[in-house]
């Protein structure tokens, strides 16, 4: 079970981690960055928020109220991890972690490139999820917060009502630890299958991307399920 107690890291302090770990913060989780460089941190295995003294900062930080570590030390003790890098370093970089067994991975990432609008261009597993499943096998890894952009990670509230996160991946426990998380940060959360399915809200995520920019829609909005 995930709680406000739940070390929560979030790798990768740009766009999304920084929407990501806001949202988080806001809603109460205990949240820190990995970055690849966290000046002025010791690597001594201990979360910075943990210590009696924290080191002082010497750059501004993108999000005051949330600390940046190295990335083994966010990882090292984590409950859950955000992964908001590049989808083509998410592997190599969760791979040379100090990852908890049974941490709940959750791949932010999209594989893509542009050709007049954005293509697809997943790993071989089909996805950046399912290669990250396949490199971190003692890690629960579960595709979510990849189909909509940055504003909307960071305020889910949408005319309907909240923003709807679909999640994919194998470990049932995982996606329902997860969906409490969701909830709680303000989303809507929609299980959307197996590990096989990540591929889907990849191209998902490629779409909403086409929209937004050839499409003209811009970027405050998303995907809903809406019954009738
Ligand atoms: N932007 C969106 O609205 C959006 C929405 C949904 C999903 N996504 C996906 O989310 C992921 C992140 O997107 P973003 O827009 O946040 O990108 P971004 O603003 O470029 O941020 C990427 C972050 O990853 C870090 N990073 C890059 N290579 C790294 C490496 N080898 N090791 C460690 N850290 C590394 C960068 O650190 P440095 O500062 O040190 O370079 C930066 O903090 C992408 O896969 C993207 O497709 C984006």
């Amino acid at each position: 079970m995930i709680n406000s107690m739940t070390p929560i890291a979030v790798l990768g302090a740009g766009t999304v981690g920084q929407a990501l770990a806001m949202r988080l913060h806001e809603a109460g989780y205990h949240v820190w960055f990995g970055v690849r460089t966290a000046p002025g941190l010791k690597d001594d295995g201990a979360p910075k928020r943990l210590m009696a003294e924290p080191e002082p900062e010497p750059q501004e930080l993108p999000v005051p109220e949330v600390p940046r570590l190295a990335i083994a030390d966010a990882v090292r003790h984590a409950g859950v991890v955000f992964v908001a890098l590049p989808a083509d370093a998410a592997v190599e970089v969760l791979s040379a972690a100090p990852l908890p067994a049974g941490v709940i991975v959750v791949d932010c990432t999209n594989p893509l490139r542009w050709e007049n609008g954005p293509v697809h261009t997943p790993p071989a597993e089909g996805s950046v999820t399912a290669a990250l499943a396949a490199a971190l096998p003692s890690a629960r890894v579960v595709k979510a917060f990849n189909h909509f952009g940055a504003e909307i990670q960071q305020d889910p509230a949408m005319a309907s009502g909240p923003a709807d996160v679909l999640l994919a991946g194998d470990d049932a426990g995982a996606k329902s630890d997860l969906m409490g998380l969701v909830e709680t940060m303000g989303f809507r959360g929609r299980d959307a299958g197996p590990l096989r399915n990540a591929a889907l809200l990849e191209s998902m995520a490629v779409l909403w991307i086409h929209l937004a920019t050839q499409g003209g829609l811009g970027r405050e909005w998303s995907f809903a399920v809406s019954g009738r």
